[in-house]
């Protein structure tokens, strides 16, 4: 029986999961992980099965869009498996079905599993990709190799699949190559998102005020060189789109430091322990592991601890520089809540 969709206190639909598959990574970028991790032992992740039963509730309570990050998602083992039955679950299902399925990579894996992906439905998949220079590249990503990356992502447009590159803006590592980065995304007929540093992860030596470039920096930069039209906000996600006007290219900007996106936010996120985090800024939480543990074969309590948490969705994220010693508030790192 199709369920009532889910609705939070603000009366916004929750049509959008981002469920983070792995905490693990095979690179350490800088303001991702520290340069040692220690990672979740196995048995406190979810198991495919959970991540299937968990991500099907979602579905059957009108989650249309689902996108799988990490850590690094391609990294986890058999992963395909599971991305097989998510891709069983597009398109029209009595239940609700998934309009889209997509997923954030550092596209490593990419040359390995590109085609695969696009078999089991995937259209898009947004790559994490800071630089072209192969010395920045390892710096930023400490043991990633640049030319593994563009590879990959070679065998994503092969196989069909829409490439965005999202670009963390990084001052004195990566601003000199906005315009670079924004040609060869053209070149190439590739979306291109600029993110900015965003403060998450233990803030006590982490903080990242020193790196951080405001995307409205960025895009003066763009604006020197190109004439830029604002494309109107869709509601829901946090970036603001422009258009080159001289070649039609469309370019992204996330701001969660300095404008608030919350109003049309759709979506809540999964972390690969089963945590249901209502708001990225928010340390509000649910545990939908216990459940699904709890309760191998039925549904029903899963799903109402899903709606529990979700009628308790935070209007607007708590990001705010100026008020660093309640930072208590979001000392997670984005490989645990996947951005
Ligand atoms: N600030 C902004 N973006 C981040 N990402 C990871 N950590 C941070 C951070 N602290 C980005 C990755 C990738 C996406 C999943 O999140 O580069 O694009
Ligand atoms: Fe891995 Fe992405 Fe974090 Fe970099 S930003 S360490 S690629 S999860």
């Amino acid at each position: 029986m199709p369920c009532a969709p889910l609705i939070d206190p603000f009366a916004r639909p929750i049509t959008y999961l981002r469920v983070s598959v792995t905490d693990r990574c095979d690179f350490r970028c800088v303001y991702c992980m520290a340069e040692e991790m220690t990672f979740l032992p196995k048995a406190d992740l979810l198991s495919h099965e959970e991540l299937t039963r968990m991500c099907g509730a979602f579905v059957d309570l009108g989650v249309k869009k689902l996108r799988i990050t990490g850590g690094e998602p391609l990294v986890r083992r058999d992963i395909m498996t599971f991305f097989e039955a998510m891709g069983r679950r597009l398109g029209a299902h009595p239940g609700g079905g998934l309009d889209e399925l997509t997923l954030t990579t550092n596209g490593s894996q990419l040359r390995r599993f590109a085609k695969q992906l696009a078999d089991c439905g995937v259209k898009r998949v947004n790559v994490s990709l800071d630089t072209l220079d192969d010395a920045k590249f390892a710096a930023i990503t400490r043991r990633g190799r640049l030319a593994q990356v563009l590879d990959g992502i070679d065998a994503a447009q092969e196989a069909g699949l829409r490439v965005k590159i999202n670009v963390v803006a990084l001052k004195g590592a990566n601003d000199d190559e906005i315009i670079p980065l924004a040609e060869w995304c053209g070149s190439r007929g590739m979306d291109l998102t600029f993110i900015e540093v965003m403060p998450m992860g233990d803030l006590g030596n982490e903080d990242r005020l020193d790196q951080f470039l405001p995307v409205s920096e960025v895009r003066e930069t763009l604006a020197a060189r190109w004439r830029l039209t604002d494309i109107p906000l869709r509601t829901g996600g946090p970036a603001r789109y422009v258009r080159v006007e001289e070649t039609g290219q469309r370019i992204g900007f996330i701001t969660p430091l300095t404008h608030n996106f919350c109003e049309g936010c759709n979506r809540v996120r999964v972390t690969c322990t089963g945590t249901l985090y209502m708001c990225l800024g928010q340390n509000d939480q649910a545990d939908l592991r216990a459940p699904l543990r709890e309760h191998p074969t039925d549904d029903a309590p899963l799903i109402a601890e899903i709606r529990r948490a979700i009628a308790r969705k935070p209007k607007g994220h708590d990001f705010d520089y100026s008020r660093r010693e309640d930072f208590g508030a979001v000392a997670r790192h984005m490989s645990v809540t996947g951005g």
